[in-house]
């Protein structure tokens, strides 16, 4: 059986009283509205994770993780933040391959592979995104060029590796536009990118693997999106700031 899983994405918002306020209201929702068979994840920037994991403490099914890691070990690599460091702060699950570090840091799918493996060796989940631009949907082959996105950044992974990966699909057109893409649309590709996941890693592997959505994700069309067979949860953005949205779009399976 995989995991539902409701992953929100902060990106660079907040500041430090704003983070604890918003980590404090969902470590007490979360607690009254006794969620069950839900896996929840925060993912504040880097100098909140301190905090937020005090707050969160042991809190059943609410981890923290982080929003990008360093593709090397350590060294002098001014700026950036290796995956030892997430674990050691208490993350469990990182953000890789979010569109907009690869549009804006112009990550390429063979860094995303060294971001993946610095994860996976240091017993983090990586959450990997994937998502077509506008001009890939309306010339039809966004499945191929997401398809892509996954054999180019994990293919490579052994088995044993592949079965830690959580994906992501969050097509770019959709991210806080406030156009989602329809539970439909979200299933189609989600079953194809199931489908292709099982053509390397075999059906079992695939129907264990969870596939989040994610774009403009909110409480009035969550409950939809995650009707569909093949939507095991989401990654949320804007909605995940503000703690009643987050909670009702975690109560919306
Ligand atoms: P929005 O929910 O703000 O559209 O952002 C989605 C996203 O990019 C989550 O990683």
């Amino acid at each position: 059986m995989r995991k539902k899983i409701v992953a929100g994405n902060w990106k660079m918002n907040l500041t430090f009283e704003e983070g604890q306020k918003l980590t404090t209201e969902i470590v007490n929702m979360y607690k009254d509205e006794n969620i069950k068979d839900v896996t929840v994840v925060l993912n504040p920037p880097f100098v909140h994770l301190f905090s937020v994991k005090k707050l969160v403490g042991n809190t059943p099914n609410l981890f923290l993780g982080g929003q990008n890691c360093s593709d090397k070990a350590s060294g002098a690599f001014t700026g950036e933040t290796s995956a030892t460091m997430l674990k050691s702060f208490g993350a469990e699950y990182v953000i890789i391959g979010h569109s907009e570090r690869r549009e804006y840091f112009k990550e390429s799918n063979e860094l995303l592979t060294a971001k993946v493996k610095q994860a996976l060796e240091n017993g983090l989940t990586p959450i990997f995104c994937c998502g077509e631009p506008l001009e890939i949907r309306e010339a039809g082959t966004h499945e191929d060029y997401v398809k892509n996105q996954l054999t180019e950044s994990l293919f490579g992974l052994s088995e044993e590796d592949f079965a830690k990966i959580v994906i992501a699909y969050e097509p770019i057109w959709a991210i806080g536009t406030g156009k989602t893409a329809s539970s439909d649309q979200a299933q189609e590709m989600h079953k194809a990118l199931r489908d292709h996941l099982a053509s390397k890693y075999g059906q079992e592997a695939a129907d264990n693997t969870s596939i989040l959505y994610g774009g403009s994700c909110n409480p009035a069309n969550a409950k939809d999106i995650f009707s569909k067979a093949d939507v095991d949860g989401g990654l949320i953005g804007g909605a995940s700031l503000k703690s009643r949205d987050f909670m009702d779009i975690i109560n919306s399976f």
